[in-house]
């Protein structure tokens, strides 16, 4: 062996790293976009409606917030132009209209990819009365997704859009929602998502202190504090989030994968295209899939014994 090799082998260790990379490319994606009064009137511009296509065609499975839509006119359009996009196959299930004004009903929408996800079950949080005022302006709508390529397979995603001023109370009363879920369908593999205003002004590093959410050890919150859910200059909070229950669910995700989609950037588009849609971006977060998992575990200690070797062959 001559060191006439070496080029070789640096070729090989550079393309196992490349294929371990892109083997973890292939991911399942959970987003969370509250997509500020979102009725039919919205989608009136073809232009926002293909920006919006593009943004949540990046999803497996999606929460939308802020819809509008009873008659359902408006996610018709929108599954329909995702479904004449790449060959996408979605679906969606929506809430009723949620929220205490008589006037002001809003709706949890899911939007989900038919190939990779299926649903096994859905649950309306009961409007209760405890004490004088009900735990959430908009109770949670809680769907049980089968995503059965994941390496968790199954979860359960709680969406919550809370109001402002009770962003504390209400994002506490989610501890309660999980217990009852766990019970409820036996599972371990829950999220948490939506728009908690979990910052600025409404919830701080001192009053959420007493918080069982903020406070739990079986709970992970994965958009961190220093993120920008919001899209104008003016706003810097992470308003949108994502909390998982469970180790077994915090070991399914993709370690640091959990972001704002700031679309901006990546479409290259003005400020005022954007909010044409939302003031808030879309979060999105991958869990790991079954192939890839697999293929990591193989190609890994591969990649470790080679170096091994080209480091005792080929003292430098
Ligand atoms: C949609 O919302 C906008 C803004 O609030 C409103 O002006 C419009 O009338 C709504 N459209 C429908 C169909 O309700
Ligand atoms: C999820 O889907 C897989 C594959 O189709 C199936 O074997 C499994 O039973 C499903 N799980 C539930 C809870 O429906």
């Amino acid at each position: 062996m001559g060191k006439s090799r070496r080029p070789l082998l640096v070729l090989f260790l550079v393309w196992a790293l490349f294929l371990s990379k892109s083997s973890g490319a292939k991911t399942y994606k959970i987003c969370s976009y509250n997509v500020q009064n979102f009725n039919v009137s919205k989608l009136d511009g073809l232009r926002i409606l293909h920006l919006l296509t593009k943004v949540l065609s990046i999803c497996d499975v999606c929460l939308l917030q802020e819809v509008r839509d009873l008659d359902g006119e408006a996610m018709k359009k929108l599954v329909s132009s995702l479904n004449g996009y790449n060959g996408f196959n979605y679906d969606y299930v929506a809430s009723g209209g949620l929220g205490r004004g008589e006037e002001d009903k809003e709706q949890y929408v899911f939007l989900y990819r038919k190939q990779t996800t299926t649903i096994v079950d859905q649950y309306q949080y009961p409007d209760e009365k405890k004490g004088s005022e009900d735990a959430f302006s908009r109770e949670p709508f809680i769907v049980y997704f089968n995503a059965s390529q994941t390496v968790i397979g199954e979860f359960v995603l709680i969406p919550l859009r809370v109001e402002p001023e009770k962003a504390l109370e209400e994002i506490d009363a989610l501890y309660d929602v999980v217990t009852e879920i766990k019970k409820k369908w036996q599972v371990e593999n829950i999220m948490l998502l939506g728009d908690f205003q979990a910052d600025c002004g409404y919830v701080t590093k001192t009053n959420r202190r007493d918080n069982r959410l903020f406070g739990s050890l079986d709970l992970f919150w994965l958009i961190k504090d220093d993120a920008d859910t919001t899209v104008t200059d003016m706003t810097d909070c992470a308003y949108d989030r994502f909390v998982v229950h469970g180790q077994t669910f915090l070991r399914g995700i993709v370690p640091l994968s959990a972001k704002v989609f700031n679309f901006k950037k990546v479409f290259k588009i003005s400020m005022n295209e954007v909010l044409e849609i939302s003031d808030h971006y879309p979060i999105h977060v991958d869990l790991k899939v079954k192939s890839s998992g697999q293929q990591q575990a193989l190609l890994q200690p591969c990649i470790v014994l080679l170096t091994l070797i080209t480091i005792v062959l080929f003292p430098a």
